[in-house]
């Protein structure tokens, strides 16, 4: 099963992908991710994808084509991906075709998480991750069952995103906005395309994608 899972910046895409993949068994693609631990290592891609990433830009088509291309022959990805943050432009999404075609795979599904601006803000505002296992959490929607101990390994160190603020979430909503949205209509053509309500709980919305993923393609 191959997903491509679409949604503006705080939508849920994230929390989301980790619940598919452990229930689906399906290897869990953040292109975000992939970035910061470019980032991380101080490549070269990772200082040009770092500057952007900061100012709440998409980083070019394509460095994060070749990033993707790299990654879908892993073993990981043997039962199938599912695609979180990528496609984010038109040329991406046919970059997607050209690669899966070539690979002789196909896309199964692509859910899209809807979310209000406002809520997107605010999810994104209570972000912190667990600096030892990458464990996320919200201030609100998400804290860890002992404050300020991760509830998966125990670990005290939180770090929050160098995107993660207020300024940079506007800019990447109007990024998501203008670049990022006109994909779902590349897909509605294709009958391929669900839209989910994403401002229902974390529980709620990972029903409702897989109800999604288990149900018959349409046509
Ligand atoms: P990326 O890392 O992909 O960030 P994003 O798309 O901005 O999405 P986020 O990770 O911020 O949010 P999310 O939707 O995963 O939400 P989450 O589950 O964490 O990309 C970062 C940057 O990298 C981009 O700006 C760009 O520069 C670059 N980039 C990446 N891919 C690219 C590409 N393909 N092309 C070009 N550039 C690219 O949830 C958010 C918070 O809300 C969490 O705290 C969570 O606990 C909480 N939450 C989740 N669900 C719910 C719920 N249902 N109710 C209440 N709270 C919830």
């Amino acid at each position: 099963m191959n997903i491509v899972l679409l949604g503006a910046p705080g939508s849920g895409k994230g929390t989301q992908a980790k619940r598919l993949e452990e229930a689906f068994g399906i290897a869990q693609l953040s292109t975000g991710d992939m970035l910061r631990a470019e980032v991380k290592k101080g490549s070269k891609i990772g200082r040009t994808a770092d500057t952007l990433m900061r100012a709440g830009q998409l980083v070019p088509d394509n460095l994060i084509i070749a990033l993707i291309e790299t990654v879908l022959d892993d073993e990981a990805c043997r039962d199938g991906f599912i695609l979180d943050g990528f496609p984010r432009t038109v040329p991406q999404a046919e970059a997607l075709d050209v690669m899966l075609e070539t690979k002789a795979l196909k896309l199964d599904r692509v859910l899209e998480l809807e979310v209000d601006d406002e809520a997107m803000v605010e999810r994104i505002s209570g972000r912190f991750t667990c600096a030892n296992c990458g464990e996320g959490y919200h201030d609100s929607f998400k804290p860890p069952q002992t404050p300020g101990v991760c509830d998966v390994c125990g670990s005290t160190e939180f770090f929050h995103r160098a995107d993660d603020n207020a300024t940079t979430v506007r800019e990447r909503l109007k990024a998501y906005h203008l670049q990022t949205e006109p994909i779902s209509a590349y897909y509605e053509k294709r009958g391929i395309l669900t839209r989910i309500d994403g401002m229902g709980g974390m529980d709620q919305v990972t029903k409702d994608l897989t109800k999604a993923i288990e149900a018959q393609p349409q046509g």
